[in-house]
């Protein structure tokens, strides 16, 4: 969710303007999603590299953070998302950890559609404290490195609840992943809007779909395969 800075740069407003006008388009792509039947949505709020903007932005998007769980929490519940944060969640201060934990048990037991916010997220950090934990769980597995495979790995991810995207939207103009979901978007559709973030709206989502639907996924194989159903 990238260009809420720029957007309110643009209205000669202070940056956390854009940012509040970021979670309107956040509230409209949920629903957007909700309805078409999407059933996981995961967002990059923050990440692991965003503690270094000035202390003034950090702490504007850490209130906004915690007054989002404060009042749409309830909407989310009523409305069949289950929500969950991803990331380093003990880098935030302890009341906001309360929140995301009331958050998510508040949530846990629906299953529409699935969102997850990543915030203190960085693709990097997951694959690490995913090795980390794969080795507590085995810690034989030093003795024998070669027992180690793919799925093994991905079933400690911070995201492993999710299957792997389909689709990635990159919303600013920016065409680089900045270390999100290194290891799930290996196989994803990567769609690059010039949009900002705050403009994103249910339109600008319908026709990035539309893009998606128009591509044809390979996973390796060639063309013909793939009309034949292999
Ligand atoms: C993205 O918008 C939102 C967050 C990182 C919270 P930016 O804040 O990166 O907006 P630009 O890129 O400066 O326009
Ligand atoms: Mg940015």
């Amino acid at each position: 969710m990238d260009g809420n800075g720029r957007w309110a740069t643009r209205r000669h407003l202070p940056r956390v303007a854009g940012h509040a006008r970021g979670l309107d388009a956040v509230r409209s792509v949920i629903e957007t999603c909700a309805r078409r039947g999407v059933r996981y949505l995961t967002l990059f709020a923050f990440s692991s590299e965003n503690w270094r903007r000035p202390q003034e932005e950090v702490s504007t998007l850490m209130r906004l953070f915690v007054s989002a769980l404060r009042n749409e929490v309830g909407q989310l519940r009523d409305s069949g998302v289950r929500l969950r944060i991803v990331g380093r969640l003990q880098d935030f201060d302890p009341e906001l950890q309360a929140l995301i934990r009331h958050a998510e048990e508040t949530t846990a037991r629906n299953d529409r559609l699935h969102l997850s916010i990543c915030a203190s997220y960085g693709g990097r950090w997951d694959i690490v404290q995913a090795v980390r934990a794969l080795l507590r769980e085995q810690p034989d597995l030093v003795v024998d490195p070669d027992r180690l495979d793919e799925d093994d790995l991905a079933r400690h991810l911070a995201l492993a609840h999710a299957p792997e995207p389909d689709l990635l939207i990159r919303t600013g103009g920016e065409q680089r992943i900045s270390n999100f979901m290194l290891w799930q978007l290996a196989y994803t559709e990567l769609y690059f809007s010039e949009l900002l973030w705050p403009d994103f709206d249910a339109a600008a989502l319908e026709a990035a779909i539309a893009w998606y639907q128009s591509r044809e996924r390979r996973f390796g194989r060639i063309s013909m395969q793939m009309q034949n159903g292999a």
